[in-house]
């Protein structure tokens, strides 16, 4: 966690998030990860908690029941969107996974498929990347990300503004070859135009924050910060992040922002700091 946490006179910051991902509940990997993370943020005194998809393993009620239980535990604000582990698999429902793939985590989680948390100073959006008819790579509808834009627009000029989607908007090297979302050229652009900082997904298991400088059709160009967290609470962490329960710990001030990597630690039963990355901000 960052040391930077007095306030700045005259801003609303500084705005902190926790940022997980990929829990898999029906895989945890410890008896004490989830109660670990849930007594640190509510000891954090957050602005947000962002999930960004596959609480469950395989879309089962009691893996949503406990995730529910989850959520319900978090004292701050919680903006969750869906993961592909979220929908029902089709060879298990047929007709649910063509029809209705996402009536359990609309019925446990939430039935709002484009989630938004307004907080002073931080403004973000959650896009559904996870549809019935697809399974990995994810898409993201025309109309979401129209939202998306109409959002961000409403929003002060200063405020941080912050992406949210399960999967993966391009192409990182260095997470290897990799899927990316039907639709994510469109959303990747909007979220530039938009003035988006900070993207937060998931699904790869693997732990990774890196800026990513995109062109402005004549303009400067645009950076944002693609963080992609690992699994928090399961045992399907992979790479080098394999055996590893990991979350972002997110530090917004005026000028700067952090994203530092917490690990679990199984002898001490507890999330340490592993590695921060500190950007200069650039505001829309
Ligand atoms: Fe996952
Ligand atoms: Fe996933």
């Amino acid at each position: 966690m960052s040391d930077a946490s007095a306030s700045v006179p005259g801003t609303p910051y500084p705005c902190t998030l926790a940022h997980l991902s990929d829990v898999h509940f029906g895989r945890i990997a410890d008896d004490r990860v989830v109660s670990a993370l849930v007594d640190e943020v509510n000891a954090g005194g957050l602005d947000l908690v962002v999930v960004s998809g596959d609480l469950t393993q395989r879309a089962r009620r009691r893996e949503f029941r406990a995730a529910r239980a989850m959520l319900d535990a978090f004292e701050p604000p919680v903006l969750v969107v869906p993961g592909n582990h979220d929908v029902r698999a089709w060879w298990h429902h047929p007709v649910d996974r063509l029809w209705r793939p996402s009536k359990r985590f609309r019925r446990f989680i939430s039935d709002d498929t484009t989630p938004t948390v307004e907080v002073p100073g931080l403004a973000a959006f959650g896009l559904n990347s996870a549809h019935g008819w697809t399974i990995k790579g994810g898409r993201i509808r025309r109309e979401h990300v129209r939202e998306m834009e109409a959002f961000f627009a409403a929003q002060p000029a200063g405020a941080f503004r912050v992406l949210v989607v399960h999967h993966h908007l391009l192409r990182l090297d260095a997470l290897g070859d990799h899927d990316v979302s039907r639709g994510a050229r469109r959303a990747l652009g909007a979220a530039q135009r938009s003035g988006v900082e900070l993207v937060l997904c998931g699904h790869l298991h693997r732990s990774h924050v890196e800026p990513v400088e995109l062109a402005r059709p004549g303009g400067d160009g645009h950076r944002l910060v693609i963080a992609s967290a690992g699994t928090a609470t399961s045992n399907r962490g992979r790479g080098s992040n394999r055996g590893v329960n990991v979350y972002n710990w997110v530090e917004v001030g005026p000028d700067r922002f952090t994203v530092c990597e917490r690990r679990f630690d199984p002898g001490a039963g507890r999330f340490h700091d592993a590695r921060q990355t500190a950007f200069d901000r650039e505001p829309a």
